[in-house]
């Protein structure tokens, strides 16, 4: 760990890499160019729009978190990735239908230079995909040499000095820790006899582990949540976190609850339902894929409300999450939620919640801050499972003794003091001036 005050300079390019190149990740590659050029505001992104409150409220010091941290700069962040479709960017943001032509006219020229490198794929994780743009190789072990060996070449022909990678692909089939996942060793060893235990996601993260490059999951599967890649994580000195982009229905679980309870309001149920029809809702029509998903979304309110702390209010709860794929929507989900609440002497309340989100809209920018702050925790000479970075997941990562922050006004402050306490700011405890000097 570096002496908070001394971050190396985001000196040089920035290469993002992403494994998956569909709806979330063009539509923040896009973005990015859009922003750039002028033509947009980086709406929704903390590192772009957000401030940062430093010293007594009396001071007055509030800067932009990208002047008051070195952040790569926009322009410096050069793209690359991987697909099981051959697709440029341009071609897959177009099938996409996120992004209107106007906009997407103005991205054209960078993203029909973007071209995926082959996947390592198997349709054994992810049912419902079947594209041909594929790697082959003697085992799993050799497939991620191939991905060490595409890092390398990206890196090299780009002139990046330092690259990021963040999992953009599809939601995978439900997967427990497997022994094989329990050392690195093991881990080894499993991918050379091709164990079922080791998904394709995962040999995206070893390869960038190895690389020494930051690894993201912006989805829920399995990937980092083994022993065996933490352990290389610090054997590298990489940071890595995850899991899911927090972006519609559940961001406003994590919005809505904490104020049930601050206020001390009980909850008998929350029903949650999404129609949507990008292809990520196509994959999550497969049950397997879905029970991924449905695990990462029905952990939230458990431990934001903290039945055993609250069984009087919190300990009978029915918390139901449905996910329909429904082709005319596109990418553009509507999520409903039904929240039945209770007050004073148990009199019981309805809140219905009727959210027409765009999905990759609100994912791109959270693509955007993960990829800023990674570049910056590695910089600082962070390693391992980034708890900070728990406001951008539906399922946080943390150490194996502690528990995952939810709350996203708890998350926000543990984000902006880790932001204070790296540039050797004084931490914001929020006590009033009378007491706080
Ligand atoms: N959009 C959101 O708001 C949101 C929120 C949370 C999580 N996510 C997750 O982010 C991921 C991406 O979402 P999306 O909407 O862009 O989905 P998408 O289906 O548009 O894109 C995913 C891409 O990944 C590719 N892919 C699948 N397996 C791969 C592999 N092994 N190697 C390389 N490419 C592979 C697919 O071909 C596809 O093009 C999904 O897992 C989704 O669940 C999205």
């Amino acid at each position: 760990m570096r002496k908070p005050g001394s971050i190396a300079p985001a000196k040089g390019k920035l290469g993002v890499l992403t494994p998956g190149m569909g709806a979330v990740s063009t539509t923040f590659m896009a973005g990015v160019e859009l922003v750039r050029r002028g033509v947009a505001q980086p709406v929704g992104s903390l590192t772009q729009m957000g401030t940062i409150r430093l010293g007594k409220r009396t001071g007055a010091r509030s800067p932009l978190i990208k002047d008051f941290v070195p952040l790569a700069s926009l322009d410096n962040l050069v793209f690359g990735g991987w697909d099981v479709f051959p697709d440029n960017a341009y071609e897959a943001a177009s099938k996409a239908g996120v992004l209107e032509p106007h906009h997407l006219a103005r991205a054209k020229r960078l993203l029909s230079n973007i071209r995926p490198m082959k996947a390592a794929f198997d349709p054994y994780y992810v049912k419902k995909l079947h594209g041909a743009h594929v790697k082959k190789g003697r085992n799993k072990f050799a497939l991620a040499e191939q991905i060490r060996e595409d890092i390398l070449a990206f890196q090299k022909n780009s002139g990046v000095s330092r690259t990021v990678m963040v999992w953009c692909g599809s939601t995978e089939i439900y997967m427990k820790q497997h022994p094989v996942h329990a050392s690195l060793a093991k881990f080894e060893r499993a991918m050379k006899e091709n164990h079922a235990a080791i998904a394709p996601s995962m040999l995206y993260a070893y390869a960038a582990l190895q690389s020494g490059v930051p690894f993201a999951n912006g989805a829920p599967n399995l990937t980092v949540d083994i022993p065996a890649l933490q352990e290389l994580a610090q054997e590298k000195h990489v940071p890595l976190c995850g899991k899911d982009f927090k972006t519609g229905q559940t961001l406003m679980k994590t919005i809505l609850a904490p104020g049930f309870k601050a206020r001390m309001l009980g909850l008998n149920g929350w029903f949650s339902t999404n129609i949507l029809g990008n292809r990520d809702g196509e994959v999550l029509d497969d049950p397997e894929s879905f029970k991924t998903k449905e695990e990462s979304k029905l952990g939230v309110l458990e431990y934001i409300l903290q039945p055993h702390l609250y069984p009087q209010l919190y300990g009978k709860i029915h918390h139901k999450v449905r996910i329909n794929y429904y082709p005319p929507r596109g990418d553009n989900k509507e999520g409903w939620d039904n929240i039945d609440i209770f007050g004073w002497l148990g009199y019981p309340m309805q809140i219905k919640l009727d959210f027409l989100c765009r999905d990759s809209i609100l994912a791109a920018p959270i693509v955007l801050d993960l990829v800023l702050f990674l570049d910056l925790a590695k910089r600082a000479g962070m390693r391992g499972i980034q708890e900070w970075l728990s406001f951008y997941f539906k399922s946080p990562m943390c150490a194996p003794q502690l528990y995952p922050e939810h709350d996203l006004f708890i998350q926000m402050m543990k984000l902006k003091n880790t932001l204070r306490w790296m540039m050797g700011e004084d931490l914001i405890t929020h006590l009033g001036t009378e007491y706080y000097d």
